[in-house]
């Protein structure tokens, strides 16, 4: 069996090439922030109570944006080195045998199968621990591994203490870890801020444990960019950019059409079942659910809703909060703003607003309509320019229409109000009593004529 493993993500910097006021690790890409990318990784390795964060910068926002239960925290008040990071969560981490696993909360890409390889080779190996590194071209910002004559790693050195011979080496450390956890609390308060940034450099643990007689290896990843830890919007972006390219290509080798996949963006958390198209500038966010067979269409959003088989969200559909029942149409140009629910082969046309209602099977609203805390029956039909008056000012008032019901065009119901099945409600009405169900209601001035009026109002303007 596999000795347990504590993993600790240092997340306490404030990353001043970010140019903001907030923590670093709080930026988002993919749709998560950054912490929450490592989290999820290191979940895939340990159980949350194994995991822990260093935080500093907005402590309180950095714990609370994490919303992994069970997950720790340490505060490390000042940041004064990666070293001195680990060593403040010291009381409560020495206590955990077994392998300790450093990560960096602004580290994103790294994947669990790599991670496992480095635990793999820490556990099965009898040294102290191991690094993780890579080779490459232009090794410029990272710390660079000297190895002795024998090969072996003998210590880091950072790339503002190396002499132009060290900046030559190529293999960089990637600043991940895997130490055997008694050893390197063992030997951690040997570390020393005898550098010029008068830091605490974790990288010196190498070197420490090597004079101790222990060996530390060198695990050398594939690329480099895996490690990737990113230090200002540019790279955010980019970083970005590879997220949403992984998603969207998985997307398409489980069967979802997306064209112009360059241009829409789908956060990982998105499920879209088989022959399910997507156009050109979708965004589908959050925790969306979509089934098989439908159309997201162009420049629509749909966040954090649940969309059934056979829906077509047509172009500028903004969906947010809602349950869409299989074979509606809304759209183009509808907004399901928030909590609603559209029950099978309802139809939402353009320009119509839904907030907290329940619209029934089959029932219409095919334009210009705002349809607030309703209740709305099967077979309802909603005439364009149908408006509920949900809100007096002071509260949010329920409107209940029943199934089979006809709304003609541009009436104002005014809530609280009761449209009872299969009623009629006459075009221009403004409803403010019940119209009970099998009846007319009907809420407009009489029409007047008067016959030859126009033709003598033209008249008197010729003379
Ligand atoms: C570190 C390594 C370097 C390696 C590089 C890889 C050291 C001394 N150097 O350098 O060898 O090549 O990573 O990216 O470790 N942090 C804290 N508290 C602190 C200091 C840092 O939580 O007091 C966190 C930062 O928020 C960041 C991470 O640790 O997420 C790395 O710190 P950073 O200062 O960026 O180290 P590098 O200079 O990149
Ligand atoms: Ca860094």
């Amino acid at each position: 069996m596999q000795p347990p493993v504590t993993i600790v993500i240092l997340a306490a910097g404030l990353g001043t090439r970010m140019k903001s006021r907030k923590a670093k690790v709080l930026h988002r890409a993919g749709g998560k922030t950054l912490l929450r990318h490592v989290v999820d990784t290191a979940l895939e390795l340990a159980p949350a109570e194994r995991i822990f964060a260093v935080v500093g910068h907005q402590a309180d926002e950095v714990r609370n944006s994490a919303g992994v239960p069970g997950l720790g925290f340490i505060e490390q008040k000042e940041q004064l080195g990666t070293g001195h990071a680990v060593m403040a969560g010291r009381d409560v981490l020495a206590k955990l045998d077994g392998y300790l696993m450093v990560l960096y909360g602004d580290s994103p890409l790294l994947r669990a199968t790599t991670l496992r390889r480095l635990i793999d080779s820490a556990t099965t190996g009898d040294g102290a621990g191991v690094l993780m590194t890579a080779m490459m071209d232009d090794a410029t910002g990272y710390g660079r591994v000297l190895r002795d004559a024998h090969g072996r790693v003998s210590r880091i050195v950072e790339q503002k203490a190396a002499t132009p011979e060290e900046l030559s080496i190529r293999e960089a450390n990637m600043g991940i870890y895997c130490y055997r956890a008694d050893l390197f609390w063992k030997h951690v308060g040997e570390i020393r801020p005898d550098n010029p940034a008068r830091e605490y450099y974790l990288t010196d643990m190498a070197e420490i444990l090597t004079r101790a007689g222990h060996a530390v290896e060198a695990m050398q990843i594939e690329d480099a960019r895996e490690a990737l830890g990113i230090n200002s919007r540019v790279e955010l972006a980019a970083v970005d950019r590879i997220f949403r390219e992984q998603k969207v290509r998985e997307l398409m080798l489980g069967g979802v059409t997306i064209e112009k996949p360059e241009t829409v963006t789908i956060d990982s958390s998105v499920c879209i079942g088989m022959d399910t198209i997507v156009e050109p500038f979708a965004q589908i966010l959050g925790h969306t659910r979509i089934g098989e067979n439908c159309r997201i269409g162009a420049c629509s959003i749909v966040q954090d809703s649940s969309i059934a088989d056979d829906v077509e969200i047509g172009p500028f559909t903004i969906v947010g909060t809602s349950v869409v029942e299989r074979g509606v149409h809304a759209g183009p140009f509808a907004r399901l703003r928030m909590e609603n629910h559209v029950e099978a082969d309802a139809h939402i046309g353009n320009f119509v607003e839904l907030k907290k209602t329940r619209m029934g099977a089959g029932a219409k609203a095919s334009h210009l309509a705002y349809l607030g805390d309703s209740v709305i029956g099967e077979q309802v039909n909603i005439g364009a320019g149908t408006i509920t008056c949900n809100y007096d000012g002071f509260k949010k008032h329920p409107t209940h229409i029943g199934a089979g019901a006809f709304i003609g065009s541009n009436s104002t119901l005014v809530a609280p109000i009761q449209i009872g099945e299969g009623a009629y409600v006459g075009a221009g009405s403004v409803i403010t009593q019940e119209v009970p169900g099998g009846s007319l209601g009907l809420g407009r001035a009489q029409q007047v004529v008067k016959p030859e009026w126009a033709n003598k109002r033209r008249a008197l303007g010729k003379k």
